[in-house]
């Protein structure tokens, strides 16, 4: 017996936890009861769809005539017509040439940066950039130039001296943390002079930015080109779960062959699918969702300019409170949660050290009630 099988197994993984204790860093799952007297800034739920009865029943019926599961891989037996229809109408939407439905947002930016990177693509990426991005610029073994957020001349200077016959630029349109708007038109713009492709993940844009939620990307104009690829998540504004791709038809047949993501992985579940459908047609109906969404968000960072601790007004729903001590962004949150208002709480590793903060996300369907507690709530604890 060596002396490594001698020792504990498992004091490794306890010296790791207690270190991020130790740090302030720890974190641990709060399940929450279905129902509770709380108003919701943390989730992503941001036109309130999610639990919107029409969005309920659709999953149920999805349930009902496909099964609880998709039974297989898409390539097997997992795509329904549901997942097809799903496609056609997302794509229509933003106005794309076709759709690919992946299992979650962040497959689908695993499935796009493997399928189109590799060691002959050099990723130029913004130090922005969302953890699933990150992850799948690691995984797709392309060179990878990080480039400082939101800027144009490293950006451009990144493009201009890439050793590899290809190249491609990869964004967010709304930082998930900052909630600011890449600058689109401008990236695309560079990108292009550079033969480059690009991929904008629209995970916070989709149902928020644009006339009737349609996303940055079509808000530019640029929902047709055929070197731009964008990836959406139907878990924020879609309020169900799951992910997809819209893009040119050779780029889904790519990723419906080499995706890896995509082909060794089941089918997104018809309830999903069908939530997400339900969602969209919504959207699509009631198209002022979207700037209630951001009017609720513009009013969430009044509340915070008198307070000192708010710049700019949020480009999207994503409106960010930045503390710095981990341990402070804690103790705040747990204040707000005791007096009935939850938002988001992020540390390190999900911001850079030094920069913890809250993190509100603004709903479609907030109240003017349900603001003016939040602004009560908010003066009482960051006073
Ligand atoms: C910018 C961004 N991209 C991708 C994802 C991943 O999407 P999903 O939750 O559907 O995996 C998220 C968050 O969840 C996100 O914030």
């Amino acid at each position: 017996v060596s002396e490594r099988t001698d020792r504990d197994p498992l004091a490794r993984v306890r010296a790791i936890v207690a270190a991020r204790e130790a740090a302030g860093l720890r974190r641990t799952l709060r399940p929450r009861p279905p129902h509770e007297n709380v108003l919701d800034l943390a989730g992503n739920d941001y036109l309130g769809l999610a639990r919107d009865p029409r969005v309920a029943a659709a999953a149920g019926d999805a349930a009902r005539v496909w099964g609880g599961g998709s039974t297989g891989s898409r390539l097997v037996t997992g795509t329904t017509e549901l997942h097809a229809q799903l496609e056609r109408e997302l794509a229509d939407f933003a106005g794309a040439a076709a759709g690919l439905v992946f299992s979650s947002g962040y497959l689908a930016n695993l499935g796009v940066l493997t399928a189109l990177g590799g060691r002959d693509v050099t990723i130029v990426s913004d130090a922005g950039n969302h953890a699933s991005i990150i992850d799948a610029c690691r995984l797709s073994g392309s060179p990878i130039a990080v480039v400082p957020h939101r800027d144009l001349d490293k950006v451009e200077a990144a493009l201009a001296t890439v050793d590899t016959p290809h190249a491609l630029l990869v964004t967010d349109a709304v930082f998930s943390v900052d909630g600011d708007l890449a600058p689109i038109g401008q990236m695309h713009r560079i990108s292009r002079s550079h033969g480059a492709m690009m991929v904008v993940d629209e995970a916070h844009a989709l149902g928020v930015v644009g006339e009737g939620g349609v996303g940055a990307v079509a808000a530019a104009g640029l929902g047709a080109e055929p070197d731009v690829v964008r990836t959406v998540t139907l878990s924020k504004s879609l309020g169900s779960q799951g992910g997809a791709v819209l893009a040119a038809p050779e780029v889904t047949d790519l990723l419906v062959n080499t995706a890896r993501a995509f082909v060794f992985d089941t089918a997104l579940a018809p309830s999903s699918v069908g939530a997400a459908l339900a969602a969209l047609r919504i959207l699509l109906a009631e198209p002022d969702r979207a700037a209630s969404v951001r009017a609720v968000a513009r009013a969430l960072a009044g509340f915070l300019t008198p307070l000192g601790v708010r710049g700019a007004p949020p480009a999207a729903a994503v409106v960010p409170v930045v503390l710095g001590d981990p341990r402070r962004a804690v103790d705040v949150a747990s204040a707000c949660l005791r007096a009935g208002v939850r938002v988001g709480c992020f540390r390190p590793p999900s911001v850079p050290p030094g920069r913890s903060c809250l993190r509100l996300t603004a709903c479609a369907d907030l109240s003017e009630a349900d603001l003016d507690r939040v602004s009560a709530v908010l003066a009482s604890v960051l006073a």
